[in-house]
């Protein structure tokens, strides 16, 4: 996830490019640049100076201000390509007269960019967006305009974008597309804008249209044209949008963590985007692992804290039945003090966020130690771990800014199921068709979750009910434990309720003995292979006095009939059955602590990232 912008026909371009960038930032924030565009050439400033990017262009950009009533600039939050400079957008072609600004990710930039070069073209960068520049310059050489050369560079790429175009030869002109990434333009008598969101545009115009895929728009100052795929026409709508600032750098949302919620379709979308190849095994590019090193694994360790632990407890599921191998799940603060067994059999997976905890930092380092081989499952490019990880998987949630781990959480167990799966096949365990079932289950996740999303009004209106309850306990089974433990960490983390999770055969040796009126039991028992076993331990529950809530599968009215209240998620396979299912408790907390009036975004005595040991 990037932030861009673009002006064409003001005065303060440059300001307008920067304080857009300052309000798309919360989009990406590793590296920030901008392009201003004259008939005497391309003027261009890039910096990465991580969360300080934009402030610091601002700085290096004064002597530009007055150059050029027309530019594009972005923010990254990288994917492709380590966060600097030189992976800094905008990007040129090898003549310097077309600069480009991209948010999404080209699937096939690496056969792009094979035969760029071998037509003597020159990528500055490591990039997947630079190839675009290239084919456009291919385009402009043959004699098409730009938006002809734009057009046919889109015919060439898969994947998704949004993207700014500009050219010395027509510097008034951005032309602006997208497929899958959002992009709006803006409009007044004298300028046209465009952006990835609606946030860095608002104090210029409230006049925007929201781009519809494979759409072309054609800014010029004063007025924007806008034709489909083909050039013909299209119908845009022009919205007035009257959101104030504040609430619209949250996209609309009250705060950041209904906002990574309402993402989590997309982050998972984007964290399986190419990674399924053309002759149908699963491609993990940065993973740095030959199929050699995968058959010789013995083992497989996952190192984690909080959230992260518990999506590699869902994928210990995973890799044991897909790809048949032992699998650990070590809470990364105990693991090194455990004397743990390693060798170069043993695969270890530090799973983190942000990449920077230092207890799975730490973890992963003795592993590597002791000879063991080490891979990092991170959200953050370039972070600490990735840098010292043998491999990489990056998981494409984009930036996440509320404490509570929502959007990388489900993205962290798409990315570990994708590695379970390129295991499972390597190593003869799963046939094509099989792997085909389980990925093509993954990606069906997308609309799962749109739907489960959509179902947020049901779950809030069972935590109204619940508002006086100050014990909460979360059960599962089988996948639905991790998933179980994950809702109450996410209530406690937010609301300051008490809840524990635990796996539903554990109750009757022990904390059963707790359970009286007034207690909430919230099971998952979606249809796992143990579905029938967590309705027998909810009648235990139910039948010492607790309220129970079930998240169940539609249709289930066997399950209804034992549950108080019910969450209702659609159904799905059993082993991607978590990516949905923790949805509902997420919703169920967030309800609660906003009930409660607490600051969802920042809950107390938490950091976002915990670098202390
Ligand atoms: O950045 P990491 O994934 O390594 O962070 C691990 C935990 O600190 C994190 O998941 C934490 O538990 C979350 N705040 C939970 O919502």
């Amino acid at each position: 996830m990037c932030g861009i912008i673009g002006v064409t026909g003001a005065a303060d371009a440059l300001d307008i490019l920067l304080d857009g960038l300052e309000r798309l930032e919360y989009r990406g924030y590793d590296s920030a640049g901008v392009a201003l565009v004259s008939p005497a050439g391309v003027d261009r400033v890039r910096i990465a100076d991580g969360t300080h990017s934009v402030a610091s262009l601002r700085g290096a950009t004064e002597v530009l201000n007055g150059r050029s009533r027309s530019g594009v600039g972005h923010t990254r939050w990288a994917t492709h390509g380590h966060p600097t400079e030189h992976n800094a957008h905008p990007h040129l072609d090898c003549s310097g007269r077309v600069a480009l600004v991209h948010n999404g990710i080209i699937e096939n930039h690496a056969e792009l960019a094979s035969r760029l070069t071998a037509t003597g073209h020159i990528l500055a960068s490591d990039t997947d967006t630079e190839v675009l520049a290239h084919l456009i310059e291919e385009g402009l050489a043959a004699g098409d305009d730009l938006i002809a050369a734009v057009r046919s560079t889109l015919v060439e790429v898969r994947g998704a974008f949004a993207l700014g175009v500009m050219s010395v030869d027509d510097p008034d002109l951005i032309v602006a597309t997208r497929r899958i990434s959002p992009l709006i333009v803006g409009l007044t008598d004298t300028a046209s804008y465009l952006a990835s969101d609606i946030p860095a545009l608002l104090d210029r115009t409230r006049d925007l249209i929201a781009l519809e895929d494979d759409q072309i728009a054609e800014l010029r100052p004063g007025s924007v044209m806008v034709t489909d795929a083909q050039g013909a026409p299209a119908t845009a709508t022009v919205l007035r949008i009257d959101w104030d600032i504040d609430a619209a750098q949250k996209g609309g949302f009250k705060d950041f963590m209904s906002k990574e919620m309402a993402d989590q379709p997309a982050a998972v979308r984007d964290t399986l985007r190419g990674r399924m190849g053309d002759d149908g095994m699963i491609a993990l590019d940065q993973l740095d692992l030959s199929d050699d090193d995968l058959r010789l694994l013995t083992k497989v360790i996952v190192v984690a804290c909080g959230s992260s632990f518990h999506a590699g407890l869902v994928a210990k599921y995973a890799f044991e039945r897909w790809a048949r191998i032992p699998v650990e799940v070590d809470i990364a603060s105990e693991f090194r003090y455990r004397d743990p067994v390693l060798d170069a059999t043993a695969l270890v997976i530090g799973v983190s966020q942000s990449g920077e905890t230092v207890d799975t930092l730490q973890a992963m380092r003795h592993a590597r130690d002791d000879g063991a081989r080490v891979v990092v499952v991170s959200n953050v490019v370039d972070s600490s771990m990735a840098r010292e990880a043998d491999g990489v998987l990056y998981t494409r949630a984009g930036p996440e800014i509320g404490v509570a781990a929502t959007k990388t959480v489900l993205a962290q167990i798409a990315a570990l199921e994708l590695l379970a799966l390129r295991l499972a096949q390597v190593r003869g365990e799963m046939t094509g068709e099989q792997v085909a079932v389980e990925f093509a289950e993954l990606i069906r996740l997308e609309s799962v979750l749109a739907e489960t999303l959509g179902r947020a009004g049901d779950v809030a209106a069972v935590a109204a009910q619940l508002a006086h309850a100050t014990d909460f306990f979360f059960l599962g089974r089988h996948a639905g434990f991790p998933t179980a433990l994950e809702g109450a960490l996410k209530l406690k983390e937010i609301s300051y309720l008490h809840a524990e999770g635990y796996p539903g055969g554990e109750l009757k040796h022990g904390p059963l003995a707790v359970i009286e009126p007034g207690c909430v039991v919230v099971a998952v028992a979606t249809g796992g292979p143990l579905r029938e076993k967590m309705l027998s331990n909810v009648s235990e529950v139910k039948s010492r006095g607790a309220t129970v809530v079930l998240v169940l599968e539609d249709g289930d009215d066997e399950g209804a009939a034992v549950a108080d209240y019910t969450f209702w998620v659609p159904a799905s396979r059993d082993l991607q059955s978590p990516i949905k299912d923790i949805v509902p408790l997420q919703q169920f907390a967030y309800a609660l602590a906003v009930g409660r009036g607490l600051d969802v975004d920042r809950p107390r005595n938490l950091a976002k990232t915990v670098t202390v040991e």
